[in-house]
């Protein structure tokens, strides 16, 4: 009987996950591969061998121990010398993924991250290999658990942002630190990842502007429901003006029609645009350990047969941080003449165009609700300081994305 000898370093929520997997698949997979998949080993921050004598005896190092260090001296040292890695590690490929895929071009080996963007979905093996023939114009994701799964939350049941966190927590979703997921860091750098593989341009996570969830008010959501629009933390990566590219990641309302729209809880969900295939849309379980161990698991049984690598970064698309989009305004005002009139005169100034407006309440309880047509998001900011100023402005204004579909 051959063995395929695996050494694992982390042994966190999935890295415990995928240590008991790997050991109730290791006979299906060697009537599939004709090896058996054997631990060589376990390595924590805190316990274990060194790490020389666990890649000694391993053919493949599967690296869960998250952050960067020692991740990258790990990662690097086992592509170096010639073992295949397998890593769910975002923010270490979002921050060194071209010097890592470089090693792994150079030594012949693979270095495989399915689990590293929205868990369980196949996303990026679909990018890498069925997709490889299109050129893509737009991907949109849900790529973080924990953030859809509180907008859900707070939406279906009403509860404040820091409830709808804990029970998160408390389910094993959220990293453990979860200030990553709120504000959009997470997010981003799952971004990151996705828009080299699809616009084969090197982007670094300090290249993807992001924003979190932590200012979104429930009343965010009862308005979203009346105009019947859908809540979500979105990452963008596009193509703009052929030879640029932006990345962000931001709340946004949604059309019932957009294909994200209907993705709840702590599901993940990416959309891939293009005009040659339309688009493709994939979901499932972007977060917890036996998800993600299993994403993890598919990987090492794919090293374990023929190759799989990231090509070189072919283009160099430059990164765009101005973009246009359409935007979901709320502004606390004092209900009385002209209070309509001063908000447009500013927002004409800028060139923001309104789509729809609607006022709530009455006297001190007045709120002017719009959505504007989409602007460049610096001459919409530049609108939103001018009306902070205005002294109509009982609170500060509050400003959402709003993402149409393109393929409608
Ligand atoms: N904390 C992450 C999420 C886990 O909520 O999506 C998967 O990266």
């Amino acid at each position: 009987m051959s063995v395929f000898r695996v050494g694992l370093l982390g042994h966190g929520t999935v890295g415990s996950a995928f240590a008991r997997l790997l050991e109730e698949h290791a006979g299906r997979i060697e009537r599939t591969t004709g090896l058996r998949p054997e631990l060589s080993g376990v390595l924590t921050r805190s316990r274990g061998d060194s790490f020389p004598e666990l890649l000694e005896r391993s053919d493949l190092i599967v690296e869960l121990i998250g952050g960067l260090d020692p991740a990258r001296e790990y990662v690097l040292q086992a592509l170096r010398t010639g073992r295949h890695v397998v890593t769910a590690n975002k923010q270490l490929l979002s921050q060194h993924g071209e010097e890592l895929w470089e090693a792994a071009r150079e030594h012949d080996v693979q270095l495989r991250f399915e689990g590293a963007v929205a868990g369980v979905v196949p996303v990026i093996r679909v990018l890498q290999e069925s997709l490889a023939g299109a050129v893509i114009d737009r991907v949109h994701g849900i790529v973080n658990g924990t953030t859809n799964f509180i907008l859900t939350e707070m939406g279906r049941t009403g509860c404040a942002f820091a409830d709808a966190l804990a029970e998160a927590q408390r389910l094993g979703y959220a990293e453990a630190d979860p200030t990553d997921d709120v504000t959009g860091r997470d997010a981003a750098a799952k971004m990151a990842i996705l828009a080299r593989l699809a616009f084969e341009t090197p982007v670094h996570l300090d290249q993807v502007r992001y924003e979190g969830i932590e200012r979104i008010q429930p009343d965010d959501l009862e308005y979203a429901r009346e105009l019947e629009l859908g809540l979500k933390l979105i990452g963008t990566a596009e193509r703009i003006d052929g030879d640029g590219l932006a990345v962000g990641v931001y709340p946004a309302f949604l059309y019932p029609g957009h294909p994200l729209a209907s993705v709840n809880g702590p599901f993940n969900a990416v959309t891939i645009e293009s005009e040659a295939i339309t688009e493709v849309t994939m979901s499932g379980p972007g977060a917890g350990g036996p998800q993600t161990a299993s994403a993890v698991l598919g990987d090492v049984i794919s090293a374990m047969i023929p190759p799989a690598s990231t090509p070189p970064a072919l283009e160099r698309l430059r990164i765009v941080s101005d973009v246009r989009s359409s935007f979901y305004l709320h502004l606390e005002v004092a209900d009385e003449p002209g209070v309509l009139a001063q908000v447009s005169q500013v927002l004409a100034l800028q060139d923001v165009s309104v789509k729809s407006v609607v006022q709530k309440g009455m006297r001190d309880q007045a709120r002017l609700v719009m959505v504007v047509h989409p602007v460049l998001e610096s001459r919409f900011a530049a609108a939103m300081d001018m009306i902070a100023g205005l002294p109509i402005m009982r609170a500060p204004p509050r400003a959402i994305r709003v993402i149409e579909e393109q393929f409608g």
